[in-house]
């Protein structure tokens, strides 16, 4: 079927929504679409036959996508994806409204653990495998929020106001990325971009379209449009969900002449499109793997994304170690607190977990809990607590912040933890030497006031519902941490651009520019908690044999990872680039490749990295394009963006590399 065989009136029903989750089906003419949050697992909604929500179904909820992006593999996103195709199957819906991959400018946006990173290379790459994953499996994807959608407050009605090279060097490459898996849909943001909608931002859908080769259709988020009428004559194909007086305000556009057939044919053309090709993949639909399948693949992600921040001996933990647990977020009362809020949130399928029961079964040892504080950071039973840390080997607390700090919505109100969980850490630690926090968060925290006395830190953020099993796991030894930030954790709120920008309701004004996250940090050499790409392991690894092999406007650069102590482990190795007395300003730093390799005890692995010009590149507004300027560059290969182990210098001339020197004790920057 074509749009010419639609009548106009047909066609301005296709381009607005049936209800809150399908597209209209015009009588049976064409498939009607089922779409269904979200990122973190399957929310589908039962509704009653008015069209009101009645609840959401249980379903699997997997770890976050900022624990997803903590794990640094690309093998853990695509097995998300594939994994959530089944859960959508069974539920017959044919689109996830996933993954969100705006940048984390601020550690307060309240979607940050909806969203990968602060850096584009890592969230562009994650994407790709997570959408390729869901729609091989026959499940349409939704690359959300386009754009520059970085924080809650006002999010209806803020602008966001962003220099162009900022855009397309920070917030849109993700997105660019990720339409290298050609997602079958995308969704607009509610924010301004530069005053205007991002509901009606033509210049964004066409950078969507014509530079990033998006093909599918493009629909609002629930609640973004504001002119019917100019959000179609702009582009966005779907508005979602049926709004009765959008709807009839367009009819009356059209009428009176306001939107031509041209323009509705085109949003109605590539609605349809959606409709056939989600029919198509519905064909044979059946899920593959089973639920307890489905749940391994949250444990393993979890596993995967956990990051030891800080370990002064404590950890792993010893067979026959008494341990104190402590603290709501070991044992969550109700499903889904160990989440963040709002779309995104999953009503747990499977058992909620008691991480001292778990503990206890694998260590054989003595293991008691008391809550000492609810989520919300009140405290409680703090007197036993400390008796508990005094009396046992091991104290484990378990803080964080939940659904009711971390939403869709709101943003935080500040970096730090509830004021009674930082109180309790204090007052425990001071009890036990021994002491391990382990932080179920959705962003970064400021931990200075309470790192310094605790023995080890574990970050889990908002693992998901088999996250009980992977954080014992880690803290057993069972699993050797391999997780690494997707997301520096600055010392405080203060040391963020954000926080000292020119900020008011209406506008957010990105006056720091690319400095955002490490690329400001390592910028301008500012003291952070824990460094962008920073995660420990139970084993040692050692980089060597650092070669790089130049010709044309190509290089390979091959290194050597040992694992050189402990436990067999993986090892997320980094590439950053670093311009040299550039022409124009640029971060001291940035990734440009990584990878994630298991390394077995004493044994070596090879590591290669493929580099082109185009890998050296700024944008220009110059040019209104991509440069490479001819120059110097370092190449820098290493554990972090603060764990530099090998340096090479490489010249770029008239559009070739060439392999200058290997660096060893020099300062590039
Ligand atoms: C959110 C989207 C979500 C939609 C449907 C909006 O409020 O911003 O991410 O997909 O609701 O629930």
């Amino acid at each position: 079927m074509t749009v010419k065989e639609l009548t106009a009136e047909e066609k301005l029903r296709l381009i607005c929504g049936k209800d809150s989750w399908h597209t209209v089906d015009l009588d049976g003419k064409i498939p009607s679409v089922c779409v269904s949050d979200g990122p973190v697992g399957l929310r589908k909604s039962e509704m009653d036959e008015k069209g009101n929500w009645v609840r959401d179904l249980p379903a699997v909820a997997y770890p976050a996508l900022h624990v997803l992006a903590n794990s640094w593999s690309r093998e853990c996103a695509r097995e998300m994806g594939e994994s959530l195709a089944d859960d959508c199957k069974e539920q017959n819906v044919d689109i996830l409204l996933a993954p969100g991959v705006n940048i984390k400018r601020n550690p307060l946006n309240g979607r940050n653990f909806e969203y990968f990173s602060e850096d584009p290379l890592l969230a562009g790459t994650l994407a790709y495998e997570y959408i390729d994953g869901l729609q091989s499996k026959g499940v349409g994807a939704c690359l959300k929020h386009y754009y520059v959608n970085n924080r809650e407050y006002n999010r209806l009605d803020q602008s966001s106001e962003v220099d162009e090279r900022t855009l397309r060097e920070l917030y849109l490459k993700p997105f660019e990325l990720a339409c290298k898996a050609k997602p079958i849909s995308a969704m607009c943001a509610y924010n301004r971009i530069n005053g205007v909608y991002a509901s009606e931002n033509a210049k964004g859908f066409r950078i969507l379209r014509d530079e990033f080769g998006f093909d599918g259709a493009i629909i609002s988020d629930w609640g973004a449009v504001h002119d019917r009428t100019a959000s179609a004559k702009a582009g966005l194909d779907l508005e979602m969900p049926f709004h009765e007086g959008n709807y009839e305000k367009l009819v009356a556009d059209y009428k009176a002449g306001k939107i031509t057939d041209e323009e509705i044919d085109a949003c109605a053309e590539r609605v349809l499109r959606l409709a056939e090709r989600c029919e198509k993949m519905r064909e044979g639909r059946k899920a593959e793997r089973t639920v307890e399948e489905r749940f391994a693949v949250a444990r393993k992600i979890a596993e995967e994304g956990i990051v030891l921040l800080k370990n002064e001996g404590v950890l792993p933990l010893s067979p026959g170690q008494s341990i104190s647990v402590s603290g709501y977020f070991a044992a969550p009362e109700a499903f889904g607190k160990i989440s963040g809020g709002g779309s995104a949130m999953v009503q747990w399928r499977g058992e909620k977990f008691n991480l001292a029961d778990i503990l206890r079964k694998k260590t054989g040892g003595e293991v008691r809990y008391t809550r000492a504080f609810w989520e919300r950071g009140v405290l409680c039973d703090s007197r036993q607590a400390e008796i508990d840390a005094a009396e046992c080997d091991v104290c484990v607390i378990c803080a964080g912040t939940g659904s009711d700090i971390e939403s869709e919505g709101y943003d935080r109100g500040d970096m730090r933890l509830p004021q009674w969980e930082e109180e309790s850490i204090l007052r425990l630690s001071k009890r036990n030497p021994n002491t391990v926090v382990v932080l179920f968060t959705g962003s970064a925290v400021d931990v200075s006031a309470w790192a310094d006395g605790v023995a080890g830190i574990v970050y889990a953020g908002f693992c998901g519902e088999q996250g009980g099993e992977a954080v014992a796991r880690v803290l057993t030894g069972e699993v050797n941490p391999s997780g690494k930030l997707s997301e520096t954790f600055p010392v405080s709120y203060e040391d963020v651009p954000v926080s000292w920008a020119d900020n008011d309701p209406c506008v957010a004004r990105y006056e720091e520019g690319l400095d955002v996250g490490y690329r400001y940090y390592d910028t301008y050499d500012v003291r952070v908690s824990f460094p962008f790409g920073f995660g420990l392991s139970y084993s040692e690894f050692v980089y060597s044999a650092l070669k790089v092999k130049a010709s044309g406007d190509k290089a390979e650069v091959s290194f050597t990872v040992k694992n050189a102590g402990g436990p067999a482990g993986r090892e997320v190795s980094q590439l950053y680039i670093r311009p040299i007395a550039a022409y124009v300003h640029r971060p001291a730093q940035e990734l440009k490749a990584f990878t994630k390799q298991q390394i077995l005890p004493g044994k070596n692995v090879k590591v290669k990295f493929g580099l082109t010009t185009a890998d050296f590149a700024y944008y220009s507004t110059a040019v209104d394009g991509w440069r490479t300027d001819d120059g110097l560059y370092e190449i820098a290969v290493g554990a972090s963006s603060r764990e530099i182990f090998l340096r090479a210098l490489v010249k770029i001339e008239g559009g070739n590399i060439s392999f200058v020197k290997e660096l060893k004790d020099e300062f590039a920057f």
